[in-house]
């Protein structure tokens, strides 16, 4: 290193700590990882490296503490592409795994990313925490309502820091629109609509069956879903729209917004209910078994929430393809990612709440990450929690199951299944391929 460049990082206090300010220059958290002893060092592994994963570890490896000593993953180019990206951040060759069993058996790995598809979540990650690793999974968090539970133990028994990817927990805008909510500044919270239309969300254009790719493990890539030969439309990202693997947009997006909208009810309980209309009744060349075309609504105790999806649309309300209004009595705020405004309601030719300019916003990854990471030295509770991820997805999931059974259903969280409803409570449990068993924890 220049003795300039040794000068800049001891100015920016970038040898004093191991976790700090963020850092965006991934030479700059190169070079200020040789400055933290081997004691403070979080040594961080990945399995499903390939997109959201490798986004994961990537926000993680900015911080000067961590560093990633593993990789895993089904497919060989992906851990050899993934492998030389770590360079970039570290100078130490992570090693490489295409089994995650191996994997966690590596030396010194104390955390681990998980950014699988949706449908290997849990397996993985109570195997991360019966191995006494802290764990960041990709929302949503399970696949299956059964997992979510199986995955809360896990968690909970074994002591271990878990934070699940619904990164506007750790959003600053978002608890801005919280505090308002919480504090009354838009009078009583009356509904909150929620939409995502999403191009995504119509799938890959069909394509036949074929051989997978060299170097794939498909097997292990299908792991605990149905047996079935390869087919490109359904494998990497665009996996999200097989009930095998992932919910479609009312799960993949969904969790992220259907979290804001209990949180601003600081709603703690199960749903009720779920009422959902919709189906596929756009590009039907395109390979999706998920709803192209949906409408929910769930009742809550003082408020109702409603979800639309219209996949394949660029736009929506506001003009904006995806977001949330919270509809309170005196305003209503419009908000995504990329900002929020608010709406005030008018009484006698008056505004009944200031009105504000429109405020900016982001994705809060990287807050989000090392919000995990610091959990990880203070053994405190993260900012999305397991409960948090289960409560999230076991809404988004219910909506799913209503319209794949008939449009509604009734929860009894006792009893964790559906009421008087066989073919809800058929969705409930996976059915794991042999030889993988659901976990018992
Ligand atoms: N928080 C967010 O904003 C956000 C955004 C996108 C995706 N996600 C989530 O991240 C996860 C991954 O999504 P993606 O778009 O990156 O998917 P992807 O298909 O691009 O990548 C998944 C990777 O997992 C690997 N994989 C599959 N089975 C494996 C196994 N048994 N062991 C090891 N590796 C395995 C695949 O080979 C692939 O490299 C999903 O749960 C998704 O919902 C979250």
């Amino acid at each position: 290193m220049t003795s300039n460049r040794r000068k800049f990082l001891q100015q920016a206090g970038l040898f004093t700590f191991g976790l700090g300010t963020l850092i965006h220059d991934p030479a700059i958290a190169k070079a200020a990882k040789k400055a933290v002893p081997p004691s403070d060092k979080i040594r961080i592994g990945l399995i499903g490296a390939r997109s959201m994963g490798f986004y994961d570890l990537s926000q993680a490896l900015k911080q000067p503490a961590a560093e990633c000593v593993a990789l895993c993953d089904i497919d060989d180019s992906v851990l050899a592409e993934k492998k030389k990206a770590v360079l970039e951040y570290q100078e130490t060759d992570p090693a490489t795994y295409k089994d995650y069993r191996k994997f966690l058996e590596h030396p010194d790995l104390d955390a681990v990313v998980i950014g699988t598809p949706d449908h290997w979540h849990c397996l993985t990650m109570v195997a991360a925490c019966e191995a006494g690793k802290d764990v960041y999974v990709e929302k949503p968090m399970a696949n299956s309502i059964a997992e979510l539970d199986i995955m809360v133990n896990a968690a909970r028994k074994n002591n271990r820091v878990v934070q699940v990817g619904q990164q506007q927990r750790s959003g600053t805008h978002w608890r801005e629109i919280m505090d308002m909510i919480h504090g009354g500044e838009i009078g009583q919270l009356r509904k909150v609509n929620i939409w995502g239309n999403f191009e995504y969300g119509i799938g890959q254009p069909e394509v036949p069956d074929s051989a997978p790719p060299e170097g794939v493990d498909f097997d292990m890539w299908l792991g605990p879903a149905p047996d079935r030969t390869f087919n490109k439309a359904r494998f990497h990202g665009s996996w999200r729209m097989f009930w095998d693997y992932g919910g479609g947009l009312a799960t993949d997006w969904g969790v992220h917004l259907i979290d804001m909208a209990l949180w601003a009810g600081k709603v703690d309980y199960d749903p009720v209910n779920a009422v959902a209309t919709g189906g596929n009744f756009a590009f039907p060349d395109h390979a999706h078994e998920t709803f192209d075309t949906m409408s929910v609504s769930w009742q809550l105790k003082d408020y109702n929430m409603t979800w639309e999806h219209s996949a394949g649309l660029g736009t929506g309300p506001y003009g904006k393809n995806y977001g949330l209004a919270f509809i309170g009595n005196d305003a209503t705020i419009f908000a995504n990612r990329e900002g929020w405004e608010v709406h005030p309601e008018v009484e006698n030719g008056k505004y009944k709440v200031p009105a504000m300019p429109p405020k900016g916003g982001r994705s809060y990854h990287e807050e989000h990450m090392k919000n995990f990471l610091e959990c990880i030295k203070t053994r405190k509770d993260p900012n999305c929690t397991v409960e948090n991820g289960r409560l999230v997805a076991l809404y988004a999931h219910s909506a799913n199951i209503a319209l794949r059974t008939g449009g509604m259903v009734a929860w009894d969280s006792a009893g964790r299944q559906f009421k008087n409803n066989d073919a809800a409570n058929a969705l409930v449990t996976p059915g794991y391929r042999k030889p993988w068993k659901l976990p018992r924890v």
